[in-house]
């Protein structure tokens, strides 16, 4: 136990707030920040200390923790602040997420209504889609490793699994070294992931058998199965849930990964489908409906869609910054939820052409079509703030206005100034261009693997871009 001590001079741990089979995991203090702020260190003890193994676990947990720093960007998993070796043993720390596990909320013999379960898949699958897209599988996703944040109420995906297989390296017959132990918890994962070869579908079971536990109140591994086909018998047990989600989360939970969503981004884009639809559209709106949003904000970035009543407020929250409010109409409101749910069911195309949409009517120029020098000029920052956020938390950083800003200035333009060659440029790296020509809107490439700051194409009815959008980025952003 390291409760008392201190690591690197800096970390002192607190209490012990966990431990398992991998390693420990501690609340500490950070010394070099004020009173009272709080991290998480989790310790990884390899059972095996042969040096060979020291080099093989000392290489997979810097690969690891790089991974763990990009991810921890992301508003729902936890940041990572720092990894160390100390002695043949590891160490991470994190951000402390206060809040409550979902061990808490998932009760036995009580059941969530059909509703909740929907709002809980949604918010759950739109973290899954950020760790998929990057081709990573969780490996443990469980209850208690979703926290519930006390601050906005939104959930937080904690204890990825690859980086714990450090400590179960072995070195076997032929010198080579493997992780022996796998990674996963009974119930709650799937066939191939217990024969040591998990896939992104794996996580979409795991998710699927949650949300069963929570519909049903019986948790996975005490659910039957059909002796046949080997697929889990739940359905009987929520007889009145909708044919929709019960096919849903049938398809999540089948038994051969290849049935099952492949990864998070498809499983949303499934379960948002008939949102296009009118009536469905109010659902999105309910699922929108933010918690309060805390004055006091912790420093990262983090946004909020709040509808009050006929009023529409939106509300939006700037790392470092006050919290502003704005009144929108709720004709605006509507469209900024259509561009929420484009870009959480990730249809960038889609949210690009619904930002313009946006900006031509919070200028009043959706007749003319296009944004003139005076709409520019006055264009308001608030609305920009609102759709760069919305684009950077679903694209996780990848794509924005203030993405796109450090590119613009870096291929040698000056913001609020046309200079051709320099323009060209700037639609070199950010993939407006290829092989010397303009690419025609259509043609763009909506995806998270075009270039950083692709999107939102500015003037996208332009085909020769429309650089005076980074008048509003100077007048905006500095
Ligand atoms: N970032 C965090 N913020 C708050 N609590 C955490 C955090 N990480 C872990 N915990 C708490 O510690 C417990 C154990 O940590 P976890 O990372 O899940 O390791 P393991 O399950 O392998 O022991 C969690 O169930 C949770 O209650
Ligand atoms: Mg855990």
């Amino acid at each position: 136990m390291l409760v008392g001590k201190t690591l690197r001079d800096r970390y002192k741990i607190h209490q012990s707030l966990g431990s398992g089979g991998f390693g420990d995991t501690y609340l500490a203090r950070d010394l070099e920040f004020p009173k009272d702020s709080f991290c998480v260190v989790k310790h990884l003890k390899p059972k095996d200390s042969k040096p060979d193994i020291l080099i093989v676990a000392k290489k997979l947990f810097d690969r690891e923790a790089q991974f763990l720093y990009r991810l921890g960007q992301h508003d729902r998993i936890p940041t990572l602040y720092a990894h160390f070796e100390e002695w043949g043993e590891f160490y991470l720390v994190q951000e402390f997420v206060e809040g409550h596990d979902l061990t808490e909320e998932i009760i036995a013999g009580q059941s969530w209504s059909e509703e909740k379960t929907i709002h809980f898949l949604q918010e759950i699958l739109e973290v899954l889609s950020i760790v998929h897209q990057e081709n990573a599988i969780h490996r443990d996703i469980k209850p208690s490793n979703l926290r519930r944040r006390k601050r906005d109420g939104k959930l937080v995906l904690i204890d990825f699994g690859a980086v714990k297989e450090i400590s179960s390296l072995t070195v076997d017959s032929d010198g080579q070294t493997s992780a022996t132990i796998g990674i996963g918890s009974p119930g709650y994962m799937p066939n191939e992931q217990s024969n040591g070869k998990p896939k992104l579908a794996s996580d979409i079971y795991a998710v699927g058998t949650i949300a069963i536990q929570a519909l049903t109140g019986v948790k996975p591994n005490q659910l039957e199965e059909d002796l046949n086909t080997g697929e889990l018998l739940w359905r009987h047990l929520v007889p009145q849930l909708g044919d929709r989600t019960a096919n849903f989360l049938s398809k999540m939970v089948r038994n051969h990964f290849k049935d099952r969503y492949p990864n998070a981004s498809q499983a949303l884009r499934a379960l948002l489908t008939p949102i296009e639809s009118q009536d469905t559209l109010a659902s999105t709106a309910t699922t929108l409906q933010a918690t309060n949003l805390n004055e006091s904000l912790p420093p990262k970035a983090s946004l909020a869609t709040i509808i009050l009543g006929s009023t529409t407020a939106v509300a939006i929250a700037i790392a470092g910054l006050a919290t502003l409010k704005i009144l929108v109409s709720p004709s605006l409101s509507s469209i900024y939820q259509e561009l929420e749910t484009a870009l959480a069911a990730q249809r960038w195309q889609e949210a690009d052409l619904q930002t313009n949409k946006i900006m031509l009517r919070v200028a009043q120029r959706e007749d003319e079509g296009w944004l003139d020098s005076r709409s520019i000029k006055n264009f308001p920052c608030e609305d920009f703030y609102i759709i760069d956020r919305l684009w950077l938390k679903y694209s996780n950083g990848q794509f924005g206005f203030s993405v796109q800003k450090p590119i613009y200035l870096e291929t040698g333009n000056q913001l609020g100034e046309y200079n051709p060659i320099a323009y060209r440029s700037f639609g070199d790296r950010v993939g407006w261009r290829e092989n010397g020509y303009w690419k025609s809107h259509n043609d763009l490439g909506f995806d998270l693997l075009m270039p950083k700051g692709h999107l939102p194409r500015w003037g996208p009815f332009n085909d020769l871009g429309d650089w005076e959008e980074s008048i509003i980025l100077k007048r905006c952003y500095s």
